[in-house]
């Protein structure tokens, strides 16, 4: 689909080890318009909103605690085919099998720290930037 969005978080690992100019760049290096964009953080409860559909797995929790650590960077991104092209740039959710050269190969440390998230359908990029970003906030 043409000029189609896909949104983004840079994790807290990310931002804490100072590694956001570098993932911006390699984002706006591979074609992504950006949108809209905020630094922000997630209270547990919205971390848990935000991951709802993984209540059952067993990392649920961890996950909700990490992702409420620390500052994040939150972002709509825009691009043709932007949801396949960017889980493509960012690479495996496990770092240990992310392509080289992929913001998860050369940034994140575990499957859980993973310094990136992407959405995975079409569907879920526009409910996910919805959940961030108000109509007023994005600039299409
Ligand atoms: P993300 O793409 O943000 O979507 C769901 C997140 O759950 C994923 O990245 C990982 O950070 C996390 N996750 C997935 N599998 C595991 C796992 N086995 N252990 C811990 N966290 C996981």
């Amino acid at each position: 689909m043409a000029g189609n969005i896909t949104f983004t978080m840079i994790k807290p690992d990310a931002v804490k080890a100072g590694h956001i100019g570098g993932i911006l760049a390699q984002i706006n290096e591979a074609g992504f318009r950006i949108v809209a964009m905020k630094l922000t953080k997630l209270s547990a409860e919205k971390a848990g909103e935000f991951y709802a559909v993984h209540k059952e797995r067993p990392f649920y929790g961890e996950l909700v605690e990490f992702m409420s650590s620390g500052s994040i960077v939150a972002a709509v991104l825009e691009k043709d085919n932007a949801v396949e092209d960017f889980r493509t740039l960012i690479g495996a959710t496990n770092p240990a099998e992310a392509a080289e050269g992929t913001i998860r190969a050369k940034y994140a440390t575990s499957i859980g720290e993973n310094a990136v998230h992407g959405s995975d359908s079409d569907e879920n990029a526009q409910i996910e930037a919805s959940f961030h970003f108000s109509v007023t906030e994005m600039f299409k």
